[in-house]
């Protein structure tokens, strides 16, 4: 199978082709980033060199770059996006344009080149937020999204599904919680907390630290992806999450811990405007449909990862000085000519 991944240079995409390659190492892999500030070649240097897998770096709204790359390909996974809720709160011009502009490009690309299966990376976040006592979010919770990043993100779903109904497209979306990891960019909190108490900073906790998410391990959420796109039927959305409902100040207090930090490092500030309070998500159907659940623990996951930002210094602090942007696209951009 040869399969175009986009939006592999980041966070969630880069642990994919990683797992991908590694089960199923006869697949072959196109890679589609067009590498903004959360795309990282450094993210995958350990898969440059296998034979099966081709970095190219575009836009995913660039039609006829998309067109010609999907010509060979019997699946998309589609990760590429703005992700960051804050930026959004900055600016929202560039969600619009790669989240929805870019998927409709993809979407446009599949159903013209014969329809090529396709599968599509969305939120939780989708569908608003809940209040302490609320069910979970699943399948039929209407959408509800409150950020413009989660507006943007509800607007490429409806798309996905609307390409499946009109125009028959082989589609399926996974709306999946927040995920942790390897190679998660220091802006998302538990990268953001475990760097900076490296680097002898206090960590910013938004607001009084209630906020409720349910996390979980990236490879977790991938196999998820793996388990969908295998055995998903066509048409369907399937709910991934981590059963792992924790607010952000015992997060916090756990990164403490493990980083053998006492609680005066914890700054508390300003809250986020529109603060979602509680995302959690009900994964019966993925369960029951699929046979896929959620495996590492919580505890085990998170000492894994930042035991991971303690071995590799070395990546996340060219990010956090910029020296990633300067160095690796300026390498990239001179040997690619
Ligand atoms: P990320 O920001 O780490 O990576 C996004 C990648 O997309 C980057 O490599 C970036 O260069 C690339 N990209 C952005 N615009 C592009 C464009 N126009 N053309 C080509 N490439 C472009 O994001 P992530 O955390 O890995 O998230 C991946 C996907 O998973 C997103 O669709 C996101 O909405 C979804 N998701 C993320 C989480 C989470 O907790 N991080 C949870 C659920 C769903
Ligand atoms: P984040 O990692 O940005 O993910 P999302 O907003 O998509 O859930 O944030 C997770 C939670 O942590 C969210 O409730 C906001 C909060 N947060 C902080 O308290 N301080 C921070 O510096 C950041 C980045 C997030």
């Amino acid at each position: 199978m040869k399969l175009l991944i986009t939006g592999g240079a980041g966070f969630i995409g880069s642990n994919f082709i990683r797992y991908w390659l590694n089960k199923y190492p006869d697949d072959k892999i196109v890679n589609l980033d067009v590498l903004t500030y959360a795309g990282n070649l450094e993210n995958l240097r350990d898969v440059e060199g296998n034979k099966n897998y081709k970095f190219v770096k575009g836009d995913i709204c660039d039609a006829d770059l998309v067109d010609k790359l999907v010509k060979d390909i019997d699946l998309i996974v589609h990760f590429a996006a703005e992700s960051h809720v804050d930026r959004s709160i900055q600016n929202s011009e560039d969600f619009i344009k790669t989240n929805v502009e870019g998927t409709r490009v993809l979407l446009d690309a599949a159903k013209n080149n014969g329809g090529i299966r396709f599968h599509h990376i969305s939120t939780d976040e989708v569908f608003g937020a809940l209040s302490l006592n609320s069910d979970p979010f699943n399948e039929n919770t209407p959408y509800n999204p409150r950020s413009p990043y989660s507006a943007s993100k509800a607007a490429s779903d409806h798309l996905v599904r609307a390409y499946f109904h009109t125009h028959k497209l082989p589609i399926t979306i996974s709306n999946c919680t927040n995920n942790y990891g390897p190679f998660q960019f220091p802006e998302k909190l538990i990268p953001l907390f475990a760097t900076n108490l490296m680097e002898g900073k206090k960590v910013p906790v938004y607001g009084e630290g209630g906020n409720i998410r349910d996390w979980i391990y990236v490879d977790d959420h991938n196999a998820g992806v793996d388990a969908v796109v295998k055995k998903g039927k066509i048409g369907e959305t399937y709910c991934l999450g981590g059963e792992n409902e924790i607010t952000n100040l015992e997060i916090t207090k756990n990164i403490l811990n493990l980083m053998g930090k006492g609680e005066e490092m914890i700054e508390y500030v300003s809250d986020r405007k529109g603060h979602d309070f509680r995302y959690a998500m009900d994964i019966t159907k993925a369960k029951k449909e699929l046979g896929w659940e959620p495996k590492l623990k919580f505890e085990e996951g998170l000492k894994k990862t930042v035991g991971w930002y303690k071995n590799n210094e070395d990546w996340w602090r060219k990010i956090k000085t910029g020296e990633y942007m300067k160095y690796y696209k300026k390498q990239y951009n001179e040997n690619n000519k």
